[in-house]
């Protein structure tokens, strides 16, 4: 069966994109899916270091010098990139900006994004901070489809993981990213096998997810 063509899209260090590379060169997607392409919207971010040493083309498309367009030219740009590359399944690994409808529609929905919380609590960029300063308990990470609403779309899998009195934002930013390098490829296997399937806001996972 021919391999699921990923695009992915993402604005800074790239370790989630790195974990989905490696495990599509040694890991749960060897025989399931390739990265073909990264886009990233910052210069100098390290995703496009990784992206190299892998050999996998990367493109730059600088969202500061569009800032004048609307979002839909803009993304009309990342979408031309990822059609050229035939790209099946979208993945946002830490892409720091809203994507419109069009590119959305574009991908027929599959489009993918992780989150460091426990969705829908703890949305936005800061999110190890807000857990922190909120006192809870426990976070986590979250794979989920995107939709037009910031860290809201069908939420795939979740992972929790404690969070101490001591903690940092730092160690329990590490404690949080351990688990999205696993859930991450993990999600996309589950949509590599067909174990997907969407009713309303809830996605029905056909199976157990073992991490
Ligand atoms: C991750 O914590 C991800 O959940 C969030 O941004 C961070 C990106 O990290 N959306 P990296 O670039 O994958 O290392």
């Amino acid at each position: 069966m021919a391999k699921l063509k990923i695009g992915a899209i993402a604005s800074g260090s790239g370790s989630n994109l790195e974990a989905i590379i490696k495990s599509c060169e040694d890991g749960i997607l060897k025989t399931k899916a390739s990265v073909e392409v990264l886009i990233c919207n910052k210069a100098g971010a390290f995703c496009m270091e990784r992206a190299k040493n892998h050999n996998i083309p990367y493109e730059l498309i600088e969202s500061d010098k569009f800032l004048h367009l609307p979002r839909e030219e803009y993304d009309e740009r990342m979408i031309k990139v990822l059609k050229k590359y035939n790209c099946d399944l979208i993945v946002l690994v830490g892409y720091m900006r809203l994507i419109s409808k069009n590119l959305i529609n574009a991908f027929n929905g599959n489009i993918m994004n992780i989150h460091p919380a426990l969705l829908p609590a703890f949305k936005g960029l800061h999110a190890h901070r807000d857990v922190l300063e909120y006192g809870a308990k426990v976070s986590g990470c979250t794979v989920h489809f995107v939709d037009v609403e910031s860290d809201h779309g069908p939420i795939i899998i979740q992972k929790c993981v404690p969070v101490y009195d001591t903690d940092t934002e730092a160690t329990l930013g590490s404690r949080v990213l351990e688990w999205e390098h696993k859930i991450f490829p993990k999600a996309i296997e589950l949509f590599c096998d067909k174990k997907l399937s969407i009713a309303g806001r809830l996605v029905i996972v056909d199976g157990d997810v073992n991490l």
